[in-house]
């Protein structure tokens, strides 16, 4: 089984870039599930209802979040009333939505985590707890499991891929929005990569207009940031995974520019 993971979607260039790259993709490569990370698909900060329907569309199967969760207040109804989009468990109990789900493709029933990390973050309960609460509940379904952690440390990122080793098919990281060319399996037959990357406007700071980063970065005082314009980039992963055991087989990292 092979499932496809997108990096951090960001606004239209990055939408656009789904709808150049993903129908050859999946048909080409014979994708069984596409799970993308959406808290940058509507304008760069979080996602709206007409967002979500457009990437359902365009065959993203789940949707995983991040600290840009609650951007957009229309995630709200989404993460009520939709199993396919789902936020870091290890947001406090009292926040709308859930931070697992199971769907079924090809036969096979796919456990998708999301989790957020703690260094240089937002404060959130521990992502490793979380984490091995959702396992425990996921594998008396299926051991086919994948976890989005949204996290800017590498090393907390990694801590975590080791953690998870043997007990999950996939870890890939999201939100730094820059990829990392590490992608590995693990020695107890975990996939991982430490970062998808991004996929929206190449030419831009993490997707955002150069211009006005920079001029931040000098004087410090603010302003708002608006979203680039001009290529794009699509960037993710392949994970080939073994139905039987929900080892991992092989990764393909993905990057391709306009
Ligand atoms: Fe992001
Ligand atoms: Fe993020």
């Amino acid at each position: 089984m092979k499932i496809l993971c997108i990096g951090d979607i960001v606004g239209q260039t990055g939408r656009g870039m789904l709808y150049k790259c993903l129908p050859d993709m999946i048909k080409g490569k014979k994708i069984d599930v596409v799970i993308g990370n959406g808290e940058n698909a509507a304008h760069g900060n979080g996602i709206t209802k007409k967002v979500y329907e457009e990437l359902c569309g365009i065959g993203i199967n789940v949707i995983t979040m991040g600290n840009h969760t609650w951007g957009n207040k229309e995630v709200i109804p989404l993460l009520h009333y939709n199993e396919n989009i789902i936020r870091p468990a290890n947001f406090d109990k009292s926040c709308p939505g859930k931070g697992s789900v199971i769907i079924y493709a090809s036969g096979k029933k796919i456990g998708i985590i999301n989790i957020i990390g703690r260094t240089y973050m937002m404060p959130s309960d521990s992502p490793f707890a979380a984490v091995d609460a959702e396992i425990e509940k996921l594998k008396a379904e299926t051991n086919i499991i994948f976890v989005d952690f949204h996290a800017e440390a590498t090393s907390e990122k990694i801590a975590m891929g080791w953690y998870l080793d043997g007990r999950v098919s996939a870890v890939f990281g999201t939100h730094t929005h820059v990829q990392t060319a590490d992608e590995v399996i693990l020695t107890n037959g975990t996939g991982y990569i430490t970062d998808l990357g991004m996929t929206g406007p190449i030419y831009s700071v993490l997707g955002m207009d150069r211009k006005v980063v920079i001029s931040r970065f000098i004087d410090g005082m603010p302003q708002k940031f608006e979203i680039a314009e001009g290529k794009g980039q699509f960037c993710g992963a392949v994970f080939d995974v073994d139905e039987g055991s929900g080892k991992c087989t092989n990764v393909e990292r993905i990057w391709i520019r306009e």
